[in-house]
């Protein structure tokens, strides 16, 4: 018992510290997210809606996040992406053409879309995406029904809140590793 306590105390120290330091300099970050939260459907530069893509037309998840099953991050996808099908002539998108519009000016300017993140762990927690697509574990079972949501503004807070006692009633759950080491770097 006394060894375990130990094991957990050295690895403890250096992420108090990391989350020290790191906490300080994430605080205004936070704040800006909320004074954007507040203006509803406007907190995305462009109101691309999951549902008409991937519940509609079924368009795969990882068609768009392609890096998912072999990288840490699943990816945003580039305007380059969107344009396949948005070009001049193809796809203007009957319901919101205007919004059509932007994509293909983000394109010839060649601007990429100021998307604003919304899944975000600390930069001391490692989450790396394709260890849990190699194991199954489905988009949503963590981000909710996605297929099912127009523009995407916040986490679902049914799927999950990203603290650390989510990943390891998970972990312990699917017999996953509950080491400090493999979540902190
Ligand atoms: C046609 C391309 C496309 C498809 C298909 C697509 N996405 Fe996305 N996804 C995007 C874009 C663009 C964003 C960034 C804008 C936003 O947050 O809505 C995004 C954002 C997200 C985010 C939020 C990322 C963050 O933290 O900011 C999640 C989660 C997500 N997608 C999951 C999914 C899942 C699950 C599916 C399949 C059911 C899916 N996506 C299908 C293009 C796509
Ligand atoms: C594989 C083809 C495909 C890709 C890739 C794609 N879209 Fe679409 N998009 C569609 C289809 C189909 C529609 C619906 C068209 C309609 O109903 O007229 C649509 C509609 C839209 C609309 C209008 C909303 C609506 O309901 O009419 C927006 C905005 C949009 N897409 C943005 C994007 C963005 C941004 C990307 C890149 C992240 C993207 N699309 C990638 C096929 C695609
Ligand atoms: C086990 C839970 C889990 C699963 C399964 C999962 N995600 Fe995530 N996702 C997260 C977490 C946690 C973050 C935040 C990661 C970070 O900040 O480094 C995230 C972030 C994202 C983002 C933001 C951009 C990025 O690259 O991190 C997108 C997009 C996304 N996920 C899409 C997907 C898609 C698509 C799938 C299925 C192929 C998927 N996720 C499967 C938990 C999950
Ligand atoms: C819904 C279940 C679930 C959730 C939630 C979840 N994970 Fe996992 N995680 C898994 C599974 C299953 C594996 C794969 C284990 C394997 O490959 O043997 C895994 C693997 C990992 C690995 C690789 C472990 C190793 O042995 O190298 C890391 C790191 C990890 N997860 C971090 C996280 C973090 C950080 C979170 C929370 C932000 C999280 N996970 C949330 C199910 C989950
Ligand atoms: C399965 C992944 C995972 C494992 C295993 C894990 N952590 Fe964490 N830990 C996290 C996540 C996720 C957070 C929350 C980060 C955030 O809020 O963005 C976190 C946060 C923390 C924090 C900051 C305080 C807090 O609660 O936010 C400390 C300290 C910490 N972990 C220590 C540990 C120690 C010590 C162990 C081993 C006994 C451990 N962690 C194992 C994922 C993990």
């Amino acid at each position: 018992m006394k060894r375990l306590w130990l094991v957990a105390g050295a690895c403890l120290a250096p992420i108090l510290l990391a989350v020290a330091l790191i906490g300080s300099r994430q605080a205004p970050e936070d704040e800006g997210d909320t004074g954007m939260a507040e203006q509803g459907e406007l907190s995305q530069p462009i109101q691309f809606p999951h549902d008409t893509h991937a519940g509609q037309w079924l368009i795969d998840c990882q068609y768009c996040h392609f890096s998912a099953e072999r990288s840490v991050d699943a990816g945003i996808p580039p305007v380059a992406t969107c344009i396949g099908c948005h070009r001049e002539g193809a796809i203007s998108g009957r319901n919101n053409p205007a919004e059509v519009l932007k994509v293909r000016e983000y394109h010839d300017s060649g601007t990429p879309i100021p998307w604003r993140r919304i899944y975000k762990v600390s930069d001391h927690v490692n989450f790396p995406h394709f260890r849990h697509v190699a194991a199954g574990v489905e988009c949503q079972t963590c981000h909710g029904e996605v297929q099912e949501m127009g523009v995407l503004t916040e986490m679902d807070p049914a799927a999950g809140n990203l603290k650390m006692g989510w990943c390891v009633s998970c972990h312990l759950e699917r017999g996953a590793s509950r080491d400090c080491t493999v979540c902190h770097y």
